[in-house]
């Protein structure tokens, strides 16, 4: 695997541009599944649980990438991060839409009764409204103009974002009483942020005993 650590300019081009159409096909298959009548008896669910999962799918990868880039020392990793999270944005987009067009038929009124009554939609909500900042800063424009810790900052709101994500996931599922794959995801995540948490203090550690317990109070 020695060869995937120092991978060419021109082959991780090749290797966004294959994940870019890869990362469509569950839209493809949703649409190919539309024309040929294979939804099932309750197409709207389908469209909404598939989006549901896909967005669910392309946050905890996105979330992933940077663990994953300490531990293999990839590091052209990172140059896929935005592109999985504009996915996750997408998707959960697809699944918004889905809910305001075909469950509310575009009644703003009745969609908003909709999200205050089911606490569950209330977070899901709550988690696509946290990700628009992000989507609509993910240009390289934008992180100039934010100015780099600032767009740190602002990013790490999806330490919130991916948790809420599984929260909305649990929910649904709990109330059919399968708790299986939301304590896969939670699990998961879990261990996700608990690396992030750990390599954070570590880093603190080396920058406090390199410099002196002062700079602690920088970072
Ligand atoms: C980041 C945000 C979101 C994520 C990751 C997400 C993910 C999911 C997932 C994984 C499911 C379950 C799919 C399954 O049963 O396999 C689901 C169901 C659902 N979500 Fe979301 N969702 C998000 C935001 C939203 C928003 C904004 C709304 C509406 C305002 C919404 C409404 C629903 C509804 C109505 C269901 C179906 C519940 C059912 O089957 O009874 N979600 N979502």
């Amino acid at each position: 695997m020695a060869f995937l650590k120092d991978l060419s300019t021109r082959r991780v081009q090749q290797l966004r541009n294959g994940l870019f159409v890869l990362c469509l096909l569950p839209l493809v298959r949703l649409v190919v599944f539309t024309l040929l009548d294979r939804l099932g008896a309750n197409p709207i669910e389908f469209i909404t649980r598939n989006t549901g999962d896909w967005a669910l799918y392309f946050l905890v990868t996105t979330l992933a990438v940077t663990p994953l880039r300490r531990l293999t020392n990839w590091n052209w990793l990172v140059r896929l991060r935005r592109m999985l999270g504009l996915y996750a944005f997408f998707y959960v987009f697809l699944h918004f839409t889905v809910f305001f067009w075909l469950d509310h038929f575009f009644d703003l009124q009745e969609m908003w009764a909709d999200i205050v009554k089911r606490p569950f939609i209330t977070v899901g909500m709550a988690t696509f409204v946290l990700l628009i900042p992000l989507a609509a800063t993910s240009t390289n424009a934008m992180v100039r103009r934010l100015g780099g810790k600032r767009w740190q900052w602002l990013h790490r709101l999806t330490y919130v974002i991916v948790p809420l994500g599984v929260l909305h996931f649990w929910w649904v599922k709990a109330g059919k009483n399968l708790l299986a794959q939301p304590i896969l995801f939670a699990s998961i995540v879990g261990v996700l942020l608990l690396t992030r948490l750990l390599s954070q203090k570590n880093r603190q550690k080396l920058r406090q005993t390199l410099f002196g317990p002062a700079t602690n109070l920088k970072s």
